[in-house]
């Protein structure tokens, strides 16, 4: 029996080709990190799963996700519970719970990790996929729109992503939508029997959602539909107003489009979506938008919210489909090779010396030929190598090879640790913070060529 991972889900794994290298992850991770210290956003983790409840009455009893899409099953105390599909019910429930609203009102929250959606697997969509999510709760100023659509787009610009688009739009707020989608309706009455069959079944359940119908008979009769923006009332197109002069200042390409609805049910006013050309099929990137009234339904004050969500497959396949080269991973500082029971013992302590220095180290456990430990030294794209044999531990001297280009010192075996740190740090100074000045001046005058 071989065993492969289930339909739609896939592994990280370091020096994978691809978008599946766990080290390109961590390296996106930490751009997203930075960028949202930057924008003053704190991490928050939830858990991956959720009373079953939590989802249908904020991600809606209309969508997609709810109706098709839900991980959900009974836990052996017969409780319904469901993998989390998305991030921000997870996250008001965890701000609702923990009293922190009452505190501090005003919060500004990020997270990255596993979400759970039974989709039809392809390229760019996955049954568990990574989100990269930001919410914002508390404030309800056009600002704080703008504030999220560019910490999204200055985390794309970082990750050197090209040919984007940001789609707007504002669905207003309940009655707004009300009175639009009466008038939707009566518009599209005529056109019944056209309709694609999604479609249909939309018209009375969430005709909204029909306007983003891809289906090309749809859009043909949709050409000449009633647009949302003209059932705002004054203080939501005033708001959408400010959001696009923000964005205009602060010169981030946008364009609006009355059709873009999102497929969640939680949201009012404000909607964006960041798309990319490279993705085919899949090409949202992230999106969001104002919900205001959520956590408000969840049980709790009566604040509003914005935040998106992003795809970080789909980021790092983007970043991939435009730069091929990728970095090659930095491997170890130091590759020691023993030779003999000795010289493993002493090796072994050394490894453990220059770790505690954070000079990332290994050494060759498996007793290989001294040329096979290079060549392997050398796969690893390891800085430094030694040999080190019976002849090594008697004189106290080791030759320090540098593989890139060949060059050997000879250095007192005992200060081995001192003179990699040396040498490493002058090249990765922030890799080796964690050495301390005292340190630094340890090396002063030691470890060169003797
Ligand atoms: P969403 O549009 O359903 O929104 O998902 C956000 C992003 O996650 C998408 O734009 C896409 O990049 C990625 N994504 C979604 N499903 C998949 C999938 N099956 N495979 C790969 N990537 C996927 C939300 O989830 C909202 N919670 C966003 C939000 C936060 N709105 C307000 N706050």
């Amino acid at each position: 029996m071989t065993y492969t991972a289930p339909k739609g889900v896939f592994d990280l794994l370091p020096g994978a080709p691809s978008w599946q290298a766990s080290e390109v992850w961590a390296a996106i991770e930490e751009e997203i990190r930075e960028t949202c210290r930057d924008y003053g956003f704190r991490e928050v983790r939830t858990p991956i799963f959720e009373r079953t409840e939590l989802f249908t009455r904020s991600v809606g009893e209309s969508s997609d996700i709810v109706t098709k899409e839900m991980y959900t099953f009974l836990d052996k105390g017969e409780r319904s519970m469901t993998l989390r599909p998305e991030g921000t019910a997870p996250v008001m429930r965890a701000l609702i719970e923990s009293k922190t609203l009452q505190e501090n009102p005003i919060q500004k929250l990020f997270y990255m990790g596993p979400m759970f959606r039974y989709e039809r697997p392809q390229a760019g969509r996955y049954r568990q996929h990574h989100q990269f999510g930001a919410e914002a709760v508390g404030s309800n100023a056009p600002e704080q729109d703008v504030e999220l659509i560019d910490l999204l787009l200055t985390l794309f610009d970082r990750l050197e992503l090209n040919n984007l688009s940001v789609v707007i739009n504002s669905i207003g707020n309940e009655e707004s939508r009300q009175r639009f989608r009466s008038s939707l309706r009566d518009f599209l009455t005529p056109h019944l029997a056209d309709l694609s069959e999604d479609s249909l079944r939309r018209f009375e359940s969430n005709p909204l959602r029909i306007l983003d119908s891809k289906d090309k008979q749809d859009r043909k009769i949709l050409q000449g539909a009633p647009s949302i923006l003209d059932a705002l009332d004054s203080e939501a197109s005033d708001h959408f107003e400010e959001v696009k002069r923000h964005l205009t200042a602060l010169k981030l390409p946008f364009s609006v489009n009355p059709s873009l609805v999102r497929g969640l049910d939680y949201y009012n006013g404000t909607v964006f979506e960041v798309m990319t050309e490279e993705l085919g099929a899949q090409n949202s990137l992230g999106g969001g938008g104002r919900y205001d009234g959520l956590l408000k339904q969840l049980g709790g004050p009566d604040l509003p919210a914005i935040g998106f969500g992003s795809g970080m497959e789909r980021i790092i396949q983007t970043k991939l489909q435009q730069e091929s080269d990728l970095e090659t991973p930095l491997g170890p500082a130091f590759f020691m090779i023993p030779i003999g029971d000795d010289a493993i013992r002493a090796c072994f302590a050394h490894l453990h010396e220059m770790r505690a220095l954070h000079i990332p180290s290994e050494m060759d456990f498996s007793g290989r030929k001294v040329k096979k430990a290079m060549a392997y030294a050398n796969k690893i794209n390891a800085r430094y190598t030694a040999v080190v044999g019976d002849l090594e531990l008697e004189t106290n001297q080791v030759k320090v090879k540098e593989l890139a280009t060949g060059e050997e010192t000879t250095v007192a075996l005992s200060d081995l640790s001192i003179f990699i740190a040396s040498r490493t740090a002058e090249f990765e100074s922030d890799l080796f913070e964690g050495i301390s000045e005292q340190m630094m001046e340890l090396f002063q005058g030691k470890g060169e060529d003797k």
